[in-house]
């Protein structure tokens, strides 16, 4: 079951620098909405106060309603770096997560063996984050992320690191998981090609301290053969439009 979360007048500062203003967003349960925007422009920020890992300054996050006032296990992040366990296996690293959730110890093994066969990785439940590719590694985080059957999953750019190869193919896993496993997914990039194949709707944040800059939607999410350029104009145009420029939609 997947949440909705409501961004009322967020205001997000690092010391005296405010680098998220009055931001207002309301995601609908089981959107995949896409944040990209300058480098610095406070993406990362956002989705951290989104998770609960940093306070609000002002304005409210709220979750199925329910003010953010820290972490939640309904909440799920997932970062581009890897976040493994290094002394856990592959297994082990999915069972943590399938333990936080409270499942039964006699059905974690076959639980997360079954995540281990959906994320292609049958052979290697055994085998330590150190002794796995960059790709394999990012799909173990994917699936400990989504084995603790979180309302919500935050991704901050976590294909980036990959070569565009894996990256697609982790493209194609993220959508094949969602569809099996639903979830709100707030996902942070900077590749435009990505933002379109993915979201639903693109966010175009502006530079730290300047009101959004668009809000694209995608007609067509998460089908690579359909042809979203219109949308892809639109993101790649506010991205690149004069600082300060921002659309009337979110005006
Ligand atoms: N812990 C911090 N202390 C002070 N400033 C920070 C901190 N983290 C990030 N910033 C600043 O806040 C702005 C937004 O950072 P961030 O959210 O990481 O941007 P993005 O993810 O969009 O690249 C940047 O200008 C960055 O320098
Ligand atoms: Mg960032």
């Amino acid at each position: 079951m997947s949440t909705d979360l409501t961004l009322s007048g967020v205001t997000l500062r690092h010391g005296a620098r405010t680098i998220i203003d009055d931001l207002h967003l309301i995601i609908p349960s089981g959107e995949i909405l896409v944040v990209t925007g300058p480098s610095g422009c406070g993406k990362s920020t956002l989705l951290r106060a989104i998770a609960g890992l940093r306070p609000i300054d002002a304005g409210s996050i709220a979750a199925d309603g329910d003010p953010v006032v820290g972490t939640s296990r309904d909440r799920a992040m997932v970062f581009q770096d890897d976040a493994l366990h290094p002394w856990r296996t592959v297994r082990r690293n999915i069972d943590l997560a399938l333990t936080l959730r409270g499942v039964a110890r006699k059905d974690r093994r076959a639980e997360a063996h079954r995540w281990i066969a959906e994320i292609g990785l049958d052979g290697f439940a055994d085998h330590l984050p150190r002794e796995l590719s960059g790709g394999m590694r990012q799909r173990v985080q994917l699936a400990r992320g989504l084995a603790g059957a979180p309302r919500a999953v935050l991704m901050d750019e976590p294909f980036g690191a990959l070569d565009a190869q894996t990256r697609t193919s982790m493209q194609q896993l993220l959508i094949r998981t969602l569809d099996a496993h639903p979830a709100t997914v707030v996902f942070v990039t900077h590749d435009i090609d990505e933002a379109v194949l993915l979201g639903d709707r693109v966010v175009v944040l502006g530079n730290a301290g300047e009101p959004a800059r668009a809000i694209v939607p995608v007609p067509h999410p998460r089908t690579p053969a359909a042809d979203n350029s219109a949308a892809r104009g639109a993101v790649a145009a506010a991205l690149t439009a004069p600082a300060g420029t921002h659309s009337k939609a979110i005006a």
